[in-house]
């Protein structure tokens, strides 16, 4: 498509969320090439290449959203809004993982939809309404025969996953009432050019959105954005919540003052993404040093929370076991593997860090405050934190 044009090419990758056990570890990884690009009429951030959702989000996923309580506290908070703001008497959930979210309300009020059956299971075991499905119209079609219409959508770090925007969109209005509510949670276009955050692109996030680029699809379906709040999860995230055109809500003024501030950094201007891929490449150099300086000393380095983002930071910036000894993390499905492409051993958390580690290369860079507080120990004995945003630093 000639609307598209590159801007950052972040080399060759692996897919971000597969973790290597050691015998697949020795077998040839499917890789690809990840390249950012900026679409000059719609104002969409994608990457160029990517895998099919079923790919992607098979029977052996490994991401929970219930391993952070950053992440548990913000789904409290939010459903607490919703149940006074909306009083929603159906709710669905595109993208329910292990149910993080729909947990705070009635089973019987819940609707989820989770394509990794791995996953899905833990809602399914707990009697919820979650179906092992990627989300599509014929989805949304099956759930209204059964469930009938839905009076409020939520969906976090899900629709920026899914290639086929129109196909999200056209499901969404199958399914959604006329006055009912839709609300999208995704990192903030504007936080990762202006925190220089280039690990938020990956396979999986095929998209992120600017409250520009969002609306301007949204409008061909009829829906629109009449509010945004700005989150700190995910290293800065937009909450939008979307109405159909025809129900009356008002629109708020934290539209225009989103947008404004959009059009002011430049987020639709091609210049912008170009001088954004100067600073990742500076980026790059930066960190490389940094580990580079440590290691002669003779420093041990390890990682802390094996993120996919990681996998982008690693692979572009060609770090490997030679400088990261391991990764602690606390997720099951991710210990005991290996990190996709640096194949950088991943270690379970317990609560206790090796006295010989005096730096820490924060994968998890987004749960930073959460993760600060859990290590404070570490930091009193004068451990340090390796952080790549807004610039590579030792903290
Ligand atoms: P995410 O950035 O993709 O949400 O992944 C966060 C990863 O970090 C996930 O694998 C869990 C891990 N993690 C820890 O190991 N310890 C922690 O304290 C937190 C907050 C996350």
């Amino acid at each position: 498509m000639k609307n598209k044009i590159n801007f950052l090419d972040l080399g060759t990758q692996p897919l971000a969320n597969n973790y290597l056990t050691i015998s697949q570890a020795k077998k040839r990884e499917n890789k690809y090439k990840l390249i950012v690009c900026f679409d000059i009429i719609s104002k969409i951030v994608s990457i160029r290449n990517t895998f099919s959702s079923k790919e992607m989000f098979n029977n052996n996923y490994p991401y929970r959203s219930s391993m952070s309580k950053t992440m548990i506290n913000s789904f409290r908070e939010l459903s607490k809004k919703i149940k006074s703001e909306f009083r929603p008497k159906k709710i669905l959930e595109i993208g329910s993982n292990d149910g993080a979210f729909i947990k705070n309300f009635k089973k019987n009020m819940t609707i989820g939809i989770e394509p990794c059956s791995n996953i899905e299971k833990i809602t399914k075991r707990l009697n919820f309404n979650t179906y092992a499905k990627y989300w599509s119209i014929e989805t949304a079609k099956k759930i209204l025969l059964k469930h009938g219409k839905v009076d409020l959508i939520y969906s976090a770090n899900t629709i920026s996953h899914i290639e086929d925007l129109d196909e999200v969109f056209k499901a969404i209005n199958i399914i959604l009432n006329e006055n009912g509510v839709f609300i999208i949670e995704d990192p903030s276009l504007l936080e990762c050019l202006k925190n220089n955050t280039y690990d938020q692109f990956y396979n999986e996030h095929i998209y992120v959105f600017s409250t520009i680029s969002l609306n301007n699809v949204l409008k061909k379906h009829n829906l629109q954005i009449f509010k945004v709040e700005r989150l700190k999860i995910h290293g800065g995230s937009n909450r939008y919540y979307i109405k159909k055109n025809t129900n009356l809500i008002k629109i708020e003024n934290s539209l225009k003052l989103e947008l404004k501030k959009e059009v002011k950094f430049g987020i639709n201007k091609l210049s912008t993404y170009i001088k954004f891929a100067k600073r990742v490449k500076k980026s790059r150099k930066e960190l490389i040093r940094i580990l580079k300086k440590l290691k002669k000393r003779n420093n041990k380095i390890i990682g802390y929370g094996a993120t996919a983002k990681s996998t982008t930071i690693l692979n572009y910036c060609k770090i490997n076991r030679q400088t990261i000894d391991y990764f602690l993390d606390t997720t099951k499905e991710k210990q005991n593997k290996l990190m996709p492409g640096s194949k950088i051993p991943i270690i379970k958390y317990k609560g206790i860090i090796d006295k010989e580690v005096k730096y820490i290369f924060l994968g998890a860079w987004n749960f930073k405050k959460e993760i600060f507080i859990k290590e404070k120990k570490y930091i009193k004995n004068g451990g340090k934190f390796i952080i790549h945003t807004p610039k590579p630093t030792i903290i």
